[in-house]
């Protein structure tokens, strides 16, 4: 049976490693340790055997809730734990108060995009040339729904 735990420091080396696999850009480890500042609330998914299967990075000020970082180890993906986690994060947010859902996605992330479609985001705004890229530059879509 697969279950959430909060994220904690000690988590860190372990989904630092989950990110690197994961991501041509990955967060640094200085990214992840800032991200456990007050208004943050972050969840990693295990497995029968304590191991993580993927992790989500969350902030929530007054009643806006933003999706910061989402990630799959890539050996686990495809096998609906992107979903396991999204219906988390938004539950875990809506029990928190949160009203409203934003986040940034890169333009090439055809997964993560087609992921938070199924969500009910949209498309909000457009930051161009926003992340570096193999290319040089790629946008970044700003997307959002309402709980
Ligand atoms: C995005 C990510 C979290 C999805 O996790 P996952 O466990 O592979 O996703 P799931 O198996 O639960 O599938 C969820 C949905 O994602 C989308 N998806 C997943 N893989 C996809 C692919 N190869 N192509 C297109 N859509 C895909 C689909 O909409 C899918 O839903 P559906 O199959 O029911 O239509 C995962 O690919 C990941 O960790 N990527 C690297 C990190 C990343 O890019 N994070 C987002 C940063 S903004």
């Amino acid at each position: 049976m697969n279950k959430f735990e909060l994220l904690s420091h000690d988590d860190i080396a372990a989904v630092l490693r989950i990110e690197q696999a994961a991501n041509s850009y990955p967060w640094t480890e200085a990214a992840f340790i800032s991200s456990f500042a007050d208004s943050y609330f972050s969840y990693k998914l295990l497995d029968n055997a304590g191991n993580i299967l993927g992790f989500y990075i969350a902030q929530l000020i007054l009643e806006q809730l933003e999706l910061f970082n989402i990630c799959v180890a890539p050996t686990e993906q495809g096998k609906g734990y992107g979903h396991t986690l999204m219906q988390h994060f938004l539950k875990e947010g809506a029990a928190r108060g949160a009203t409203d859902v934003f986040l940034e996605v890169r333009s090439s992330n055809l997964s993560a995009i087609a992921l938070y479609k199924r969500y009910g985001f949209t498309q909000t705004g457009l930051r161009k040339g926003y992340y570096v890229s193999s290319a040089g530059k790629e946008d970044a879509l700003l997307m959002s729904c309402i709980l």
